[in-house]
């Protein structure tokens, strides 16, 4: 079986856990629960569940406990995509091989089903406090949660990533968005698994300079796809951030240059993984995907 065989397999395994807590369409409302069933259905990668799941077994966990987060951080992650994609930021008509939601349902559905499923995600998130014996660890990954998808992380990078569309970036500039838009979203994904797994304070620290590394090179890696991927591929256009008028990584150095920093990155963020790593290498595998991944 190749990694994306087995990827694809682990995301429909958690597409069960985190598909079976969106809520039930029905009611006056039910258009929203359309909208939000609709971009959470339409596929896409789980990777951020898929790291904080494998994150959590890393560091010995067993707990149902995860799943509330696994379910949140990928709604978390699918408003920001939907919000991404509207008219007044990038102006993308597909996401994940559909058309986006805002072409589907209108630019109020979109934005509305947007700060549903960010409201809905900490209403799941807060289920989590059910598992007494695992209440203080619970306690801690809310706050990281709430922390790394608002304006100190995810929100906030995209604001300057925004800000700047059609100006020229220097490199410190074009990491603080990395960092921020792309990168806190996977931290907190990994370091919430750490956390509920009962990781140590400093392990949780080492697990946050890991995930920046992967995180950035993601990015880097979507920016680098951006001009040499496949739309059908990737299920979303490409050249998006040339229309916008996006400086990246890659219009700054170049095709060459992006990868080799992809590559170093993921390289850093494996052999400090590798400190942690037991027989288990599937996540030392993961991050190799996800820099050679096509999709
Ligand atoms: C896309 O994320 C947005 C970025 C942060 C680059 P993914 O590439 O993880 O998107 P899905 O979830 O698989 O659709
Ligand atoms: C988006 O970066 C990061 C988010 C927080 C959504 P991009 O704008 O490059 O993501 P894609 O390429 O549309 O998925
Ligand atoms: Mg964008
Ligand atoms: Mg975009
Ligand atoms: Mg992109």
């Amino acid at each position: 079986m190749t990694m994306k065989e087995d990827i694809a397999i682990r995301a429909r395994q958690i597409d069960e856990i985190i598909m079976r807590m969106m809520p039930d369409i029905t009611g006056p409302q039910k258009t929203i629960y359309e909208v939000m069933e609709y971009t959470m259905r339409a596929g896409g990668k789980r990777l951020r569940p898929m790291l904080m799941l494998e994150t959590y077994k890393m560091f010995g966990g067993t707990s149902k406990v995860i799943e509330p987060f696994m379910a949140a951080i990928e709604m978390i992650h699918t408003y920001s995509l939907i919000h991404d994609d509207l008219p007044c930021m990038d102006d993308d008509d597909y996401r994940r091989g559909k058309k986006t939601a805002h072409v589907v349902y209108g630019e109020a559905m979109a934005l509305l089903a947007g700060d549903a499923l960010l409201n809905y995600a900490f209403e799941t998130a807060s289920n989590a406090f059910t598992y007494e014996e695992h209440l203080k660890d619970a306690a801690k990954a809310l706050k990281i949660l709430a922390k790394k998808a608002g304006v100190f992380g995810m929100l906030g990078g995209q604001v300057v990533d925004v800000e700047m569309e059609g100006q020229p970036l220097s490199l410190d500039e074009i990491e603080f968005i990395h960092k921020k838009k792309t990168a806190a979203l996977i931290e907190a994904s990994m370091m919430i698994g750490a956390i509920l797994a009962g990781a140590s304070e400093e392990q949780v620290q080492t697990i946050k300079e890991i995930s920046r590394k992967v995180g950035v090179a993601f990015q880097i890696q979507d920016d680098i796809l951006d001009v040499i991927g496949s739309e059908e591929e990737l299920g979303k256009p490409i050249g998006s951030d040339e229309k916008n008028q996006k400086t990246t990584y890659v219009s700054l150095m170049g095709i060459d240059q992006a990868k080799a920093e992809v590559e170093e990155l993921s390289e850093e963020a494996k052999s400090q993984l590798s400190l942690f790593i037991g027989e288990d290498k599937f996540l030392m595998d993961l991050i190799t995907y996800l820099i050679d991944r096509d999709n």
